[in-house]
C-alpha cells in the first residue's frame, strides 16, 4: 500500500500526500503494481490511454499546422503566437509555458541549427538554409502528448541534411522494435548504431521519458548505448526523441536563459519525437496527425 510520504503514483515527483492523496492508484492488475514499485512506471488503464490518445492527437495536429507555417521570413515568436491560438481553439494547454526553473517563457520549443533542444521562440526570422525543430507538448483534459519534427528551410547544407535524415531514421527504427518484453536499452542500441553508421553522435544529456498523466514521468528513455534492463510492457506510454549531432555529442546550456542547449562545437543538431503506447503485441504511435 502506498504511504503518504511515498512519491505520488502519478510520477509527478511530488510526495503522494502533496499530490493525488487520498486518491488511490487507478489500476488493479499485478504487473502495474510491480512496475510502479520497482521502476516508478505508471502503466496506464484503458481510460487513461483513451485520454492520452486524444492529447497526443491534439499535439500532433498543432505540430503539423506549425510546420506548415514554418517558412522563410516567419519568426519563431510568430510560430509561438500561432501555437497559443491553436491550443485555445482546441481546448488544450501548452505544457512548456511556465514549466520548470526558471519557468520556460513560451508555449513551444523552437531549436534552430546548432540548438539541440529547448530553444526559446524569439524575433529571429527563419532564413534560407536553416533547419528548425518544433516541439509541441499539449495538455488536454489533464493528460499529455508530446511530439516534435524538423523543417528544412530551402536548400540546406550536407551536414544539416544528414542530421535531419539520421534523427528521423533513428526515431522510426527504434519505434519499430517496440513491443512487450523488448528491453528499454534496445532502443538506445538501435539509435546509436544508426547514428554511428551515418557518422553522427548521440546526445546523452537529454532523454525520452514516460508521459501521459504527467509531462516527464519515469522511465528515462536513453538514446545512447545503456544498460537499463526494463522490459517494455503493455500500457506503457513514453516518448522517444533522439537528438543527433553532426559533430561532438556534448551539449552546452546557455548561461543567460538557462534553457537553450547548443552543441559544444556549434555544428548542427536535429531531433524528431513521438509519444508511443506499448500494446499487447506491439506498439501504437499516438502522435500522428490525421
Ligand atoms: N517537449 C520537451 C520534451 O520533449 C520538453 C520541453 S520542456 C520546456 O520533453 F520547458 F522546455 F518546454
Ligand atoms: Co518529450
Ligand atoms: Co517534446
Amino acid at each position: 500500500m502506498i504511504s503518504r510520504n511515498d512519491p505520488c503514483w502519478c510520477g509527478s515527483g511530488k510526495k503522494y500526500k502533496k499530490c493525488h492523496y487520498p486518491q488511490t492508484p487507478p489500476f488493479t492488475n499485478d504487473l502495474a503494481k510491480i512496475y510502479l514499485k520497482q521502476f516508478g512506471i505508471l502503466i496506464k488503464t484503458p481510460h487513461q490511454i483513451e485520454k492520452i490518445r486524444k492529447a497526443s492527437k491534439t499535439a500532433a495536429t498543432i505540430l503539423k499546422l506549425l510546420c506548415e507555417k514554418a517558412q522563410k521570413g516567419i519568426t519563431t515568436l510568430q510560430l509561438d503566437q500561432y501555437s497559443r491560438k491553436l491550443h485555445k481553439e482546441m481546448n488544450a494547454i501548452p505544457a512548456p509555458l511556465n514549466y520548470g526553473h526558471p519557468p520556460f517563457p513560451k508555449t513551444i520549443c523552437t531549436s534552430i541549427n546548432e540548438v539541440i533542444c529547448h530553444g526559446i521562440p524569439e524575433e529571429r526570422p527563419l532564413l534560407e538554409g536553416d533547419i528548425i525543430n518544433i516541439d509541441v507538448t499539449s495538455i488536454v483534459d489533464g493528460y499529455y502528448g508530446d511530439c516534435s519534427k524538423m523543417v528544412m528551410i530551402g536548400k540546406v547544407s550536407e551536414d544539416k541534411k544528414r542530421v535531419v535524415e539520421t534523427s528521423y531514421e533513428c526515431l522510426m527504427e527504434s519505434i519499430a522494435i517496440c513491443k512487450p518484453n523488448v528491453m528499454l536499452y534496445e532502443i538506445g542500441d538501435v539509435i546509436e548504431t544508426i547514428a554511428k553508421k551515418h557518422h553522427c553522435s548521440v546526445v546523452d544529456q537529454f532523454v525520452g521519458h514516460g508521459i501521459g498523466v504527467g509531462f516527464h514521468e519515469p522511465p528515462q528513455v536513453a538514446h545512447h548505448y545503456n544498460d537499463l534492463a526494463i522490459p517494455l510492457a503493455p500500457g506503457m506510454t513514453f516518448t522517444i526523441e533522439p537528438m543527433i549531432n553532426a559533430g561532438v555529442k556534448e551539449a552546452v546550456i546557455d548561461p543567460k536563459d538557462q534553457w537553450t542547449a547548443r552543441t559544444k562545437d556549434l555544428k548542427p543538431s536535429a531531433q524528431w519525437e513521438h509519444t508511443i503506447l506499448i500494446t499487447d503485441n506491439g506498439h501504437e504511435i499516438l502522435t500522428l496527425a490525421d
